[in-house]
């Protein structure tokens, strides 16, 4: 997913990894993990697994054991008991119950694109058992009603690319094709076009859950309403394991423009934060952006040397528009802030596949994965302004100062919404997503960051991305600023009110109705909120 003027894209960087060996020394878990990894070779939990399907069970012996527990982010080495690969609900069904049986000793943990900046989907700890989604890979697109039945394994390269030979259909997603549906529908799922038509977890319109007792769940808006409402933001591994997601499609755009425009100075950049501020709050087309304009500001600050040595990048798709009225609105966007691109590259596409391989690169995912080592953090901005230019500046500045900080690369990112965005016009207590009032999505993104045996350099690299943090949220201190989940931070502060705001009672009552024992469990589940 490269874009060919700058080494970032959407905040997320791809340089090659380093591998490593060593556990993250992260969490405290609330009892003892080696009763976890203190079995026999042949427990009760192992030979309930054995015997109840001829799917594959890898345990650390095995020889695909490394290839099924290999994290994304390098920085992790989670070792699971046993990675066991399904092709059924039925066996994904057995497997809950022979899980279930210990009692919520045994943990549990669906995998799905494998991204998780945290490795969650890898239990977040040794010793899970870990059900990879690989094999429920079909999408299966129906025409008329305008919708795709699409398994929890498929990664979005897939998707986008087999909606498409369906029919010229197109969902809103992220830019990377190996991130995996579930994951990323479950926590929300931004991509350049959801100003028009909302998160990918708002083109769901019924899901698939197998719940702790085995017992398949139907949940739309009308079946299962609770679990319809908490899923959506809150499903990543609380409640049980979604195996199909029906998505209602868009047709694909005929006209698209994918913009990138640059500008060189620190100065510059605070003064894009403030006018694309005061646009994305615009509650009026001629002041504000069109849903069909969507996109992020990406600053690295003028020391880091990125976007061929400019300080940031406005860059994203314009979509159903034409290149004259793009041309109005970027004009007015430099007006306001006073500034002028040092570099623009602006492509105009008529078909929407070869618009999404410009940003994602190929959509075919048959190559191994490459893994990357970074630290991210977030934060999710209420419908507000919050910065003037001198707290702007401020953010720029400390960002530019920590540029090349023990050998990091870090940049922040501001996804744009507002209140002419599809997601601001959803019923926001519809789901327990947070971040459909938003104004802005930000990530805070460190690529290169330290290795496990540099802990004096992860701990300088850490206390930076606190300070950033601050200093936005020093922009307005008495707002009410949360995180996403999707950028799910081990490090976080107040995470259950951070990641769900006033859902998180509900959730986690609802957590005591479905999984009492927290048998599906990761360091951030709601059974430890
Ligand atoms: C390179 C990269 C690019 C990204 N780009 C974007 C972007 O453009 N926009 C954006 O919004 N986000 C982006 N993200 C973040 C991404 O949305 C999240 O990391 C997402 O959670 C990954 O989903 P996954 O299925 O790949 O993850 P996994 O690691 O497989 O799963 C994530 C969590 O969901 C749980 N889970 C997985 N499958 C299921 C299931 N079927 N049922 C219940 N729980 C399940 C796992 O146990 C785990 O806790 C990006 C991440 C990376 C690494
Ligand atoms: C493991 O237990 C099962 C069920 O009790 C039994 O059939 C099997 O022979 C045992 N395997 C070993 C290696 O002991
Ligand atoms: C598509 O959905 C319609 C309406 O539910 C149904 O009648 C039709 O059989 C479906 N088509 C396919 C190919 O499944
Ligand atoms: C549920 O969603 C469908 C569309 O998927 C809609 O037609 C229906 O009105 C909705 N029902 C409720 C109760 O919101
Ligand atoms: C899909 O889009 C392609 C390229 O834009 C076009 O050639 C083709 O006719 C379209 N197919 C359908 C079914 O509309
Ligand atoms: C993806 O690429 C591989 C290797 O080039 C090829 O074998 C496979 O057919 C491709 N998949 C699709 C869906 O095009
Ligand atoms: C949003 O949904 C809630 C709960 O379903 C409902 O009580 C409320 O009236 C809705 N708000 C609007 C503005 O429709
Ligand atoms: C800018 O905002 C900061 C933080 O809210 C505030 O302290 C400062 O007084 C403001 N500066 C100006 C010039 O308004
Ligand atoms: C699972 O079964 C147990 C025992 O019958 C029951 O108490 C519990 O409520 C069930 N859980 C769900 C989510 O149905």
């Amino acid at each position: 997913m490269p874009t060919s003027t700058t080494k970032l894209s959407l905040g997320l960087a791809f340089l090659a990894a380093t591998s490593l060996t060593t556990a993250y020394p992260l969490y405290t878990f609330n009892g003892s993990p080696s009763a976890l990894l203190a079995r026999d070779d042949n427990s009760t939990l192992q030979s309930c697994l054995a015997n109840s399907g001829g799917y594959d069970l890898s345990y650390s012996t095995s020889s695909d054991y490394t290839a099924l527990s290999t994290s994304y982010n390098s920085l992790f080495d989670y070792k699971p008991l046993v990675v066991a690969v399904p092709s059924s609900e039925a066996e994904i069904s057995a497997i809950v119950q022979c899980v279930s049986a210990e009692g919520g000793k045994q943990k549990l943990s669906p995998r799905s694109g494998g991204h998780s900046y945290e490795s969650y989907s890898l239990g977040g700890q040794d010793g899970s058992v870990v059900v990879d989604l690989q094999n429920f890979n079909t999408i299966d697109v129906n025409q008329t009603t305008k919708t795709a039945i699409v398994g929890a394994g498929v990664r979005l390269g897939p998707l986008a690319q087999s909606i498409w030979d369906q029919g010229n259909f197109s969902l809103p997603h992220g830019t990377c094709p190996y991130v995996g549906v579930s994951g990323h529908a479950l926590g929300g799922g931004f991509g350049f076009p959801t100003r028009a038509w909302g998160f990918l977890l708002d083109r769901i319109v019924e899901m698939r859950m197998i719940d702790v007792n085995g017992t398949i769940q139907n949940v739309n808006n009308e079946t299962n309403t609770d679990l319809w409402w908490a899923l959506r933001g809150a499903g990543s591994n609380n409640f049980g394991i979604v195996t199909q997601f029906t998505f209602s499609l868009l047709d694909a755009p005929t006209s698209i423009i994918n913009y990138a425009y640059s500008y060189k100075t620190n100065e510059d950049c605070a003064n894009a934060v403030v006018a694309l501020q005061s646009m994305t709050l615009a509650t009026n087309v001629d002041q504000g952006l069109a849903p069909e304009f969507g996109g992020e500001l990406l600053i690295a600050g003028s020391a880091a040397g990125d976007f061929d040595g400019n300080a940031c990048q406005l860059s994203g798709q314009h979509i159903s528009t034409s290149r004259a009225d793009h041309d109005a609105l970027i004009s007015r966007f430099n007006t306001l802030a006073g500034i002028t691109p040092a570099s623009t590259t602006v492509t105009e596409y008529t078909s929407w596949l070869e618009s999404l391989e410009n940003i994602m690169g190929s959509l075919n995912t048959s190559a191994p994965i490459t893994q990357d080592q970074f630290y991210a953090k977030s934060l999710v901005q209420p419908t507000l302004a919050t910065y003037n230019y001198s707290s702007a500046l401020a953010l720029v500045d400390k960002l530019n100062g920590y540029a090349g900080l023990q050998g990091t690369g870090n940049s922040v990112s501001f996804d744009f919404l507002g209140p002419l965005s599809f997601p601001n016009n959803v019923n926001a207590s519809d789901s327990a997503f947070n971040a459909h009032t938003a104004s802005f999505i930000y990530q805070f993104y460190s690529y290169g960051f330290p290795s496990n045996d540099n802990s004096d350099g992860q701990q300088q690299v850490w206390n930076a991305f606190d300070d950033l943090v601050e200093t936005a949220k020093d922009s307005d201190s008495a707002a009410d600023w949360g995180a996403y989940v999707n950028y799910v931070d081990a490090r976080q502060q107040d995470w259950g009110s951070a990641y769900y705001g006033q859902g998180l009672a509900r959730l986690k009552a609802m957590k005591e109705t479905w999984d009492a024992e927290g048998v599906f469990w990761f360091p951030q589940g709601l059974a430890s909120a």
